[in-house]
C-alpha cells in the first residue's frame, strides 16, 4: 500500500471489530448507510451458517467524519459482535475468576485451519486464542474498509462488482454478459446469474452439509471506469497485479487468484493470449480499445484502460461437522478434529470480501498517482491526467 493505511482488530466472538483507514482525502462523502449496505451483502449467501443468523452488521463510524464528509484524517469503523452477549466469560478481558474453567477450549487442531500452527507459533495451549482471530469474522471490518473506499472509486467512475463463477463442481457463466447480468448476481444467493446452475449450486450444498462436509469454489471481481495507468512497471512493489493477487490472496482459505485468463494462458500460443488493438471511437478520449481482454485490464502492472478482471479460488472451508482424523493437544492421542457452528459454503461471501479488497487497491493506486489532501485536489490531478492522455497522441 502506497498511500492508504489499513489496521483491523477485533476477535470472532469478541466485543466488536474495528478498522482504521488512514490516508483517504478531505471531503469524500461518507455514510453509515453505504457501508452497512456491503456489510450486508457479506452476510448473505446460501450455504452459511448459524452465526450469520445472530449477526445483523451494521457500522458505527467514530473518526474521521463531520457532518458527512471525510476529514483527511484516520476513519475509525467499528463492527459491533451481537453474539458476544453469549460469549462475555470465555472473552472477558480480564482474568477469569479462580475456578472458572473454559467450556470453549479448543484442544483438538482442525486441519485445514490456523490452530495448529499458530499455538505452536504463539505458544497457547488453548487453540480458542488462534481462532478467534484467524475466523473470517475479520473480514467483516475489511468490507467496512473496502466500502469507503468505493465511495471514493465512485467519485472517478470507477465501479467494481463480482459473482460467483463456480461452486465445487457446478459452474455458472465465467463472464458477465447480457443485459440484467448484475443483478441477476445481486438477486441469487449464491451470486450466480445463471438460474439453473444456482440450483445445482444449492443442491450440492445441501448435500455437502447432509454428510458433514464443505464446499469452495470460484469467483470473478470485475473493475469498470479504470484509467489507464495504475499501478507502475518501475519495481516490483508498484505493480498493480501484484497488489491484487496479495489482497485477494489474504482473504482466509484463497488458494489461488488470476488476472484475467491467468492460468489457462500457460497452455496458449502468444497469438491466443494477447489482446490485439485497434483504433477507438474518434470522440473517445483513449484512443485505442483491445478486441479482447485477455490480460485482465493490466499490462506491465499497469492498468491499461480495460476492465480489470480478478479471479479468486476458493478451498473448502475447514470445519467439518464429519471431522477429520487429528490428535488431541491432551495427552497427544488420535482423535477427530474440533467441531463448532461453521458454515458449509462461504464461496458468494468471499466474493463481497473479494470486491471489498479490489476497491482497496485501486483506491490506493489511484491515491498513489493523483494524490490529493481535499477530493478536490485529487480530482484536478485526474482531470489534468485524462487531458493530457487525450492530447498525447495528436
Ligand atoms: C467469509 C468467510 C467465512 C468463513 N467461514 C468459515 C467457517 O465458518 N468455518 C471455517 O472453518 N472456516 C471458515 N472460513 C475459512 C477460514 O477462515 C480459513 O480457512 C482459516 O482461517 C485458515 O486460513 P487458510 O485457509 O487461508 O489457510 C471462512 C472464510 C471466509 C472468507
Amino acid at each position: 500500500m502506497q498511500r492508504l493505511r489499513v489496521l483491523t482488530a477485533g476477535e470472532s466472538h469478541g466485543q466488536r471489530l474495528t478498522a482504521i483507514l488512514e490516508g483517504m482525502p478531505a471531503g469524500l462523502f461518507v455514510s453509515a448507510a453505504a457501508i452497512d449496505t456491503d456489510l450486508g451483502r457479506r452476510q448473505v449467501g446460501y450455504g452459511r451458517g448459524g452465526r450469520m443468523a445472530i449477526e445483523a452488521d451494521t457500522v458505527a463510524i467514530t473518526a474521521g467524519v463531520r457532518h458527512g464528509l471525510t476529514l483527511g484524517s484516520p476513519l475509525c469503523l467499528d463492527v459491533s459482535n451481537r453474539d458476544w452477549a453469549n460469549w462475555q466469560e470465555e472473552m472477558s478481558l480480564g482474568p477469569p475468576p479462580e475456578g472458572w474453567e473454559s467450556q470453549q477450549a479448543v484442544r483438538v487442531p482442525r486441519p485445514g485451519h490456523a490452530d495448529l500452527a499458530g499455538a505452536a507459533k504463539f505458544g497457547h495451549r488453548d487453540m480458542r486464542n488462534v481462532l478467534e482471530r484467524a475466523s473470517a469474522r475479520e473480514t467483516a471490518a475489511r468490507v467496512a474498509v473496502g466500502a469507503v473506499c468505493r465511495l471514493l472509486l465512485a467519485e472517478f467512475g470507477i465501479r467494481v462488482r463480482s459473482f460467483v463463477t463456480a461452486i465445487s463442481g457446478v459452474s455458472g457463466p465465467t463472464e458477465p454478459s447480457g443485459e440484467g447480468f448484475w443483478e441477476a448476481v445481486e438477486a441469487s444467493d449464491v451470486r450466480c446469474p445463471d438460474p439453473d446452475a444456482a440450483v445445482q449450486m444449492r443442491e450440492a450444498i445441501d448435500a455437502a452439509r447432509e454428510c458433514g462436509d464443505t464446499l469452495g469454489g470460484t469467483f470473478a471481481v470485475q473493475a469498470t471506469g479504470v484509467p489507464p495507468g495504475l499501478g507502475s512497471h518501475t519495481h516490483w512493489d508498484r505493480r498493480l497485479d501484484a497488489a491484487l493477487a496479495r489482497a485477494l490472496m489474504s482473504i482466509p482459505a484463497i488458494k489461488a487468484v488470476e488476472i484475467g485468463e491467468g492460468m489457462a494462458s500457460a497452455a496458449q500460443p502468444g497469438s491466443q493470449v494477447h489482446d490485439p488493438l485497434e483504433l477507438a471511437d474518434e470522440n473517445d478520449l483513449w484512443p485505442f480499445r483491445r478486441l479482447t481482454n485477455r490480460c485482465g485490464g493490466i499490462e506491465g502492472g499497469i492498468s491499461n484502460g480495460e476492465p480489470l478482471v480478478v479471479r479468486a479460488a476458493m478451498k473448502p472451508i475447514p470445519t467439518l461437522t464429519s471431522p477429520l482424523a487429528s490428535v488431541s493437544l491432551d495427552g497427544l492421542q488420535p482423535t477427530e478434529a474440533h467441531a463448532e457452528r461453521s458454515d458449509v459454503c462461504v464461496v458468494p461471501a468471499a466474493s463481497v470480501v473479494g470486491e471489498a479488497m479490489v476497491c482497496l487497491v485501486l483506491a490506493d493506486a489511484l491515491l498513489a498517482k493523483f494524490g490529493g489532501d481535499n477530493l478536490m485536489d485529487t480530482r484536478a490531478a485526474y482531470d489534468a491526467y485524462m487531458c493530457r492522455l487525450a492530447r498525447l497522441w495528436e
